[in-house]
Order: C-alpha cells, then sequence, then structure tokens
C-alpha cells in the first residue's frame, strides 16, 4: 500500500472539563503529527448560535435544526492552532465565553443534536490520523480508535485550572463562580440519558491532579510508543 493510502492511528481523550485532555489532546496531535479535533467546541458552536438567535436552550427541535443546518469547520491558522469557524465566521473567542459556558450542557444533552454533531465528527476522524477529544469519543463518535485515554483530576484542581486560564485572557470571573459552573455540568453531562460522560471498557484512565501538562502528554506519548511503529 502507497503511504498515502496508509491509516494513521486515532486517539480518543475523553474526561470532564478541566481535566487537561484539550491541552493534553493539542500537544500530542503535534508531536505525534496527528489532526487535533476538538467537539467541545462544536457543542460550543450550536448553543453560541442558539443564543444569539434567541432561541430557548430548552427549545430542542429547534437546536436540532441548528446542529443540522450549521456548517462547522476547524481552520488552522498560520501560528498552528485550530480555529473553529461557524458559518465562515471565525468563533474560536466567543465560544469560550461565560453564557456559552454555562448553556452548553443543556444544549449537549439534546438527542438529535448529538446524532448531528457526532455524524460531523465521525466523518472528520473516518480516515484516522486524529486526536478527538470529548466526553463520549473512546464510547461513541470512535469506538475504533487504536488509543483511548480518560483524564480526570480532583473537581477543586479542576476548577482552578478553568480559572486561570479565563484570567489569562483577561475574562473577569471568581473560582467560585467555575467551581459552581464546572459542577452543574459535570452533573448535567454524566448523568444524560443521551451518551453520558463515562470511560470506554478500554480506556487507560489517568488521574491528572498531580501532574503538569507535561507529564501527562509524557506519559500518553510513552503508551502511544514515540516512534510511531503504532501509525498502521
Ligand atoms: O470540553 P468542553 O468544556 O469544551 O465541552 C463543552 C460541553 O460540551 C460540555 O458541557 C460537555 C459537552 N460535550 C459533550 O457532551 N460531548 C463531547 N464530545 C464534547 C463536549
Amino acid at each position: 500500500m502507497s503511504d498515502r493510502r496508509r491509516k494513521k492511528i486515532s486517539i480518543a481523550v475523553d474526561g470532564p472539563a478541566g481535566s487537561g485532555k484539550s491541552t493534553v489532546a493539542r500537544r500530542i496531535a503535534v508531536e505525534l503529527g496527528l489532526l487535533y479535533i476538538d467537539t467541545g467546541a462544536m457543542y460550543r458552536g450550536i448553543t453560541l448560535k442558539a443564543l444569539r438567535q434567541g432561541i430557548s436552550l430548552h427549545n430542542e427541535a429547534a437546536l436540532a435544526r441548528l446542529a443540522k443546518e450549521t456548517s462547522l469547520e476547524f481552520r488552522e491558522m498560520p501560528d498552528g492552532s485550530h480555529h473553529l469557524f461557524m458559518d465562515g465566521e471565525d468563533v474560536s473567542e466567543e465560544i469560550r465565553s461565560m453564557p456559552v459556558n454555562d448553556g452548553v450542557s443543556l444544549v449537549a444533552a439534546v438527542k438529535e443534536v448529538r446524532a448531528a454533531l457526532v455524524e460531523k465528527q465521525q466523518n472528520l476522524g473516518a480516515r484516522g490520523g486524529v486526536v478527538m477529544d470529548g466526553r463520549d469519543i473512546g464510547t461513541v463518535v470512535l469506538p475504533q480508535a487504536e488509543w483511548k485515554f480518560f483524564l480526570t483530576a480532583s473537581p477543586q484542581e479542576r476548577a482552578r485550572r478553568r480559572w486561570r486560564e479565563l484570567k489569562a485572557k483577561g475574562l473577569d470571573v471568581s473560582l467560585a463562580e467555575i467551581e459552581a459552573n464546572i459542577a452543574n455540568r459535570d452533573e448535567i453531562d454524566s448523568t444524560r440519558k443521551v451518551n453520558p460522560l463515562r470511560p470506554a471498557a478500554d480506556a487507560l484512565f489517568l488521574d491528572t491532579t498531580e501532574m503538569s501538562i507535561e507529564e501527562v502528554v509524557d506519559w500518553i506519548k510513552k503508551k502511544v510508543g514515540e516512534d510511531k511503529t503504532n501509525v498502521l
């Protein structure tokens, strides 16, 4: 088989908000030459669009329609980062705002929204060569992924990480506000009926509470094998 047709490995990284999975997944993708896909950003995009259009986050039919008709595309920026373009507009900053943080779990709990976004995610991952992060990647989106990781950390540590991230972006939020938001999202994400946050039976579990990003990245790279012999 020619090199162009070789199928590269896929890596699923799941875990709760603030577990460090996005930062880690992005780094792993760059270091292993794979494409990084942030599935949470897609749920955030639909939430942002609903808020902008004044659609109630309890109106499941309208949310499902939005998820089906909205174009969501990741484009690589000159600095190597990937931005989310929604219907052609770069919404990467706005999807991290507090109104979106507060509403996204409701949107992500809607069955038809999930069906539409899972389909888009599976298309993006169909040819392999991706590191995808989310909540249901190992269980639903890419059950065939060669590697599945489930990252977690204590709720206090996860809230501190999110708070530092938002502060660094100049957002004025209190740690208490973030703690409440994370606890609320944990509750909704893990108890919802459709594809709740749950490790795949064959996922490797890692508690990152006491670990730096570098340590987590190294741990995963060791598992996957830095020499890329895992690339099929
Ligand atoms: O990873 P994040 O914080 O950007 O995710 C935003 C929300 O979307 C979060 O509440 C869980 C939900 N989500 C999901 O249900 N399934 C995914 N694959 C990714 C995110």
